[in-house]
């Protein structure tokens, strides 16, 4: 087990951003690290995950959770190994996972960890699609969005963390799926390796022809990680009475101008039933959701990628970057390499 170093490295927020963020929102620190109380533990950092929601942590005002502060250490979740102890029932060297934001090492007490298990799945997967990213896909696709089988199933951001285990927990329940991707080769990624029906590259100057194509007779889901003008093309393409988890508002969280829907006029004529969701809201069913993706990647039906960055001073460029849609599957930054 490697012993603590003297000092620790933290990326902090230095600016509030208008539209984008970039790089010069975000500084990195270095400071002394504080010996563990009792009943804490110290936790060096392997993986860190870069999540949109990130960005709304980032406004001035709070949305359904309070924003960061300036100066904070960026909030984000950390896969890492356990490396000093002064916690009962926490072993050095075990490994976790946990909101242990973007530095080095972290100190936490054990109710702020998860262990993880990585002779089952390497530690990256527990911040991806055997962690909180793959319940988010499930608790959307399942619990608000009530899947039933031989469904007919549509997924934005398809080839992203979200959205590709969307489709592939859809399909084993015997769906049809398709996705919206940005660009022809991660159309290609979620057909080829995730197994979607279909998918439709909303920057083609043909996308609404296509997707109209792709519908055939109505989508019963349209899982939506979006918003803006792809959420606006996809309810004219639901059946009656069709379902629409709200997980996410990529397209509209750098937005200076929020988009104005369209098409409103079809949640009453086809009678749909939109439902914003926070997974921190369902953790009666993060159990069932594990579970089953536990089984699911078990079974060989559920795959995933990563898009790994080396470098925790990189961590700011690579958040842009995925926002951007530099990255398909998980984006995370590798810390200890
Ligand atoms: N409700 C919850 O509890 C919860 C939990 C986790 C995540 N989420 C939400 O789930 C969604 C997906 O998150 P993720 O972690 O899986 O991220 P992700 O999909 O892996 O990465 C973000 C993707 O968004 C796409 N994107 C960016 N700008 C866009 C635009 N203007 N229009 C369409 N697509 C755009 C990009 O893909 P393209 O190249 O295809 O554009 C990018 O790769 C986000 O909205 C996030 O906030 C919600």
């Amino acid at each position: 087990m490697s012993s603590t170093p003297a000092t620790n490295r933290q990326i902090r927020f230095a600016r509030h951003p208008e539209g984008m963020p970039d790089t010069e929102c975000f500084t990195l620190e270095t400071r002394p690290i504080e010996p563990l109380a009792e009943g804490q533990v110290r936790v060096r950092n392997h993986y860190l995950a870069l999540d949109p929601y990130i960005r709304m942590r980032m406004e001035k005002k709070d949305s359904y959770a309070p924003v960061m502060a300036l100066g904070d250490v960026l909030i984000g979740r950390t896969a890492g190994q356990v490396v000093e102890s002064r916690a009962p029932g926490v072993a050095e060297g075990a490994w976790v996972v946990g909101r242990l934001g973007w530095q080095d090492y972290s100190t936490a007490t054990p109710s702020e960890l998860q262990s993880i298990d990585t002779a089952k799945a390497p530690a990256s997967a527990y911040l991806g699609a055997l962690g909180s990213t793959g319940v988010t896909a499930w608790v959307g696709l399942v619990h608000i969005g009530g899947v039933r089988e031989g469904e007919s199933v549509l997924v934005s951001a398809a080839s992203g963390a979200v959205g590709s285990v969307v489709g592939q927990l859809a399909r084993r329940k015997g769906c049809r799926v398709v996705g919206i991707a940005g660009g022809a080769r991660k159309c290609g990624i979620v057909r080829e390796k995730f197994g979607f029906d279909d998918c439709i590259d909303y920057k083609a100057d043909d996308f609404l022809e296509k997707i109209g194509q792709a519908a055939g007779d109505g989508f019963d889901i349209y899982y939506d990680n979006v918003g803006g003008p792809i959420f606006d093309a996809a309810l004219p393409l639901m059946r009656n009475f069709g379902r629409i988890p709200l997980c996410g508002l990529v397209s509209q969280y750098n937005a200076t101008e929020p988009y104005g829907v369209k098409n409103m006029r079809e949640v009453f004529n086809k009678r749909l039933t939109i439902r914003g969701f926070v997974i921190s809201d369902h953790r009666d069913v993060f159990a069932a959701a594990t579970s089953e993706l536990e089984a699911a990647y078990a079974d060989g039906d559920l795959v995933y990628e990563e898009t790994i960055h080396d470098g925790l001073e990189n961590a700011p460029a690579s958040f842009v970057s995925m926002l951007q849609g530099g990255n398909v599957g998980k984006q995370l930054i590798r810390i200890v390499t």
